[in-house]
C-alpha cells in the first residue's frame, strides 16, 4: 500500500497577516513541482489571506484549532463551519501546545475531530508522549490510551481520512529530533493501534506524520522510513528556504 507524503508546516502563533502574505508568495517562488501533498497552517487572523494567495498552486491551508460546535456563545473561538466557508481544507486538533497550556483533553480533541469530520474538514490529529513518559518507558501507553480516546465513536470511514501526527513533546522546538528509528517505531505502533482499533486496511490507509525539530538536513532519513508518512513542522516551516527543500527532498523518495 503506498501513500503519498504530506509535508504540513505549523506556523503555531508566527507571522501577523502581512508578514504571512510575504511568506506564502516567497514560498510560491522557490516551490518545486511535487506530486505529494504541502499544506501551510498560519494563524486565524492570515487563514483568509493565506488561502487567497495559494489558489492555484499546490499549497494547501489548514489551521491550528477549531471548536466543536458550527456557532454559539463561545467567545474567542473558532467554528469548523467559519474555516469550510474561506477555504480551509485541514485543521491541526490536540497539539500538544494546547494540551499543555490550554487544558485540551482527550474528550475535547475527540469533539472538535468530530465537528471537523462533519464539516469536510481533514484534522491532523496531534498524540505524543513527554520526556518524563519515554523515560519511565510508558510511551506505547500513554500513545495507544490518547488514540483510543481521541478516536472514540469515531467510524472507519472517517478514521481513514485523518492525519495522525506524532510530536513526542520532548523534541518539539527543541532541536532535539527522535532518531529515525525512534520515529519510526512508534508510527508503526500508531498503525498497529488503529489495525486493532479498526482494521489492518484503515490502518494502512491513514496517514501518520512525524513532528519534532524536523529540517532539511533529517528530512530524508525520517521520511525514508516505512511507516513514517510525511512531516509536521513547525520553526523550519518558517523559512521559504528550509520548507521547499523538505518538499524538494520528499519529491526524492519513494514511498
Ligand atoms: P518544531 O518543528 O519547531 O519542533 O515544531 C514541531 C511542531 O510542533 C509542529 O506541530
Amino acid at each position: 500500500m503506498s501513500r503519498n507524503i504530506i509535508i504540513a508546516g505549523n506556523w503555531k502563533m508566527n507571522k501577523t497577516s502581512s508578514e504571512a502574505a510575504k511568506l506564502i508568495k516567497e514560498i510560491k517562488e522557490k516551490l518545486p513541482t511535487s506530486e505529494n501533498k504541502f499544506i501551510v497552517c498560519p494563524p486565524f487572523t492570515a487563514l483568509e489571506k493565506v488561502c487567497e494567495l495559494s489558489k492555484e498552486s499546490i499549497i494547501e491551508v489548514g489551521a491550528q484549532n477549531c471548536h466543536w460546535e458550527e456557532k454559539g456563545a463561545f467567545t474567542g473561538e473558532i467554528s469548523p463551519l467559519m474555516l469550510k466557508e474561506i477555504g480551509v481544507k485541514y485543521v491541526i486538533i490536540g497539539h500538544s501546545e494546547r494540551r499543555t497550556y490550554f487544558g485540551e483533553t482527550d474528550e475535547t480533541v475527540n469533539k472538535r475531530l468530530k465537528a471537523a469530520l462533519n464539516y469536510g474538514l481533514t484534522p491532523i490529529l496531534c498524540v505524543g508522549e513527554s520526556l518524563e513518559t519515554r523515560e519511565a518507558g510508558n510511551t506505547k501507553t500513554l500513545i495507544k490510551n490518547q488514540i483510543t480516546q481521541d478516536l472514540k465513536d469515531i467510524s472507519k470511514t472517517d478514521c481513514e481520512k485523518l492525519i495522525i501526527a506524532y510530536e513526542p513533546v520532548w523534541a518539539i522546538g527543541t532541536g532535539k529530533t527522535a532518531t529515525a528509528e525512534q520515529a519510526e517505531e512508534i508510527c508503526l505502533f500508531i498503525r498497529e493501534t488503529l489495525s486493532e482499533l479498526y482494521s489492518k486496511d484503515c490502518a494502512e490507509k491513514t496517514h501518520v506524520l512525524y513532528g519534532g525539530s524536523m529540517n532539511e538536513k533529517n528530512a530524508k532519513e525520517l521520511l525514508s522510513m516505512p511507516n513514517i508518512d510525511g512531516g509536521l513542522i513547525g520553526g523550519a516551516a518558517l523559512k521559504a528556504d528550509s520548507i521547499t527543500e523538505i518538499l524538494k527532498i520528499s519529491n526524492n523518495i519513494a514511498k
